[in-house]
This record gives structure tokens, C-alpha cells and sequence, in this order.
């Protein structure tokens, strides 16, 4: 059976809804607004965040990935002990992770129309999380728990920045940090393996 007018079926019906409310803006006002401004492709009208702040913010985010490439790089090439060969994979695995965010983010920026700050220099200084060596397998797990754990705190603070001001942003965010959470999760079981009086810490 044929449906019955659902409230998006047909254009009159949609600005009847748009009158009670059911959109946010008119169709035709989108439409004419989407044709303005057409260079800065995906910012519309509708971004409401400071573009050079949600850069800078996302810049230090893509430094602290970064940094989180390079340490976890490190600690796989460093890993040694009985354990050495399952902790090491899972470097590895973070190390690839941390990679696909720092191109997610650096994207965004693009997007945005800002620039990605892949410039060496300063690179430390603008990373929220460390690079620590690390000497023992336990300390490079607990160096990269600490890294994550700051990571998650700073994120969290970046997504309660963005807010509805720059959804697609806060998304992409809210995607990372959800992953950095289970990386903090992967360290305190990997320290519980290694070290089983760490169970439950
Ligand atoms: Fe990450
Ligand atoms: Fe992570």
C-alpha cells in the first residue's frame, strides 16, 4: 500500500514542517545559501566556529598523534623480554591507529581551509601527550597509558570546545577518542599480563 503523505513526501508538505518547526531552515534559503561562498567548499553558512581557533585546536590534536606514532614506533622496534613479541604487535597496531587520526585530522584542517602542521619543529611543544623512551617493556606500556590517558583528557576538552559549532569536527573527534579509550584499555591489560599484581590498579 501506497504510504500517505509522510511529512517530507512532497515540497509543499516540507515547507509546512519547516513552518511548525520540523527544519531548521527553509529549503529555498539552504539552497540560495549553499550557491554563496562556493570556494570555501564544505563551510557553509552554517559552521558556526571560529576557523582559525578550530585549526590551532586541531593542530595540536594532529601533533599529539604524531608524537604518539613516533613513541609507539620507537616502543615497537625497543620491545625486548619474553613478552617482547605480543606487546610489540600491539605497539604496532597503535602505531597505525594513531596514523589513520593523524590523516583524519589533517584532512580536516584541509577541509576546513587551514593548513596541516607536519613542520618538525615544535612539534613537541605543540603535542598534548609526551615522547618517552621508555628503558623496560613496563615502562613503555605505562609511558603509552599515561599518553593516552592525556590524550583522552584533552580530546574530551576539545570536544566540549567544538559543540555544535563545528559538528563534523566534534564527530571526527568523538571517533578518536573513542579509540584512544580502548588504547588506554590495551595498556592496563597489557601491564596486567606482563605483571598480574598490576591486575585491577
Ligand atoms: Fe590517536
Ligand atoms: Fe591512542
Amino acid at each position: 500500500m501506497a504510504k500517505k503523505n509522510s511529512p517530507r513526501s512532497s515540497n509543499a508538505t516540507q515547507k509546512g514542517a519547516a513552518k511548525e518547526g520540523y527544519f531548521l531552515s527553509d529549503v529555498q534559503e539552504l539552497r540560495r545559501r549553499a550557491r554563496q561562498h562556493i570556494e570555501e567548499g564544505a563551510i557553509t553558512d552554517s559552521y558556526k566556529a571560529d576557523k582559525d581557533l578550530v585549526c590551532k585546536v586541531l593542530n595540536e590534536a594532529l601533533a599529539t598523534e604524531i608524537v604518539c606514532v613516533l613513541r609507539y614506533k620507537r616502543h615497537f622496534f625497543m620491545a625486548t623480554g619474553i613478552h617482547a613479541n605480543a606487546v610489540a604487535a600491539e605497539f604496532q597496531e597503535h602505531a597505525a591507529d594513531e596514523q589513520e587520526h593523524a590523516d583524519q585530522i589533517a584532512e580536516r584542517i584541509t577541509q576546513i581551509g587551514g593548513e596541516p602542521n607536519f613542520n618538525p619543529e615544535g612539534l613537541a611543544s605543540r603535542s598534548h601527550s609526551q615522547y618517552v623512551a621508555g628503558e623496560s617493556l613496563m615502562d613503555m606500556i605505562k609511558e603509552d597509558l599515561v599518553a593516552e590517558r592525556i590524550a583522552i583528557e584533552s580530546y574530551a576538552e576539545i570536544i566540549r570546545f567544538l559543540g555544535d559549532r563545528d559538528i563534523t569536527s566534534r564527530r571526527l573527534m568523538e571517533q578518536i577518542l573513542e579509540k584512544e579509550e580502548e588504547h588506554a584499555n590495551d595498556m592496563k591489560d597489557l601491564m596486567a599480563t606482563i605483571d598480574p599484581t598490576k591486575k585491577g590498579d
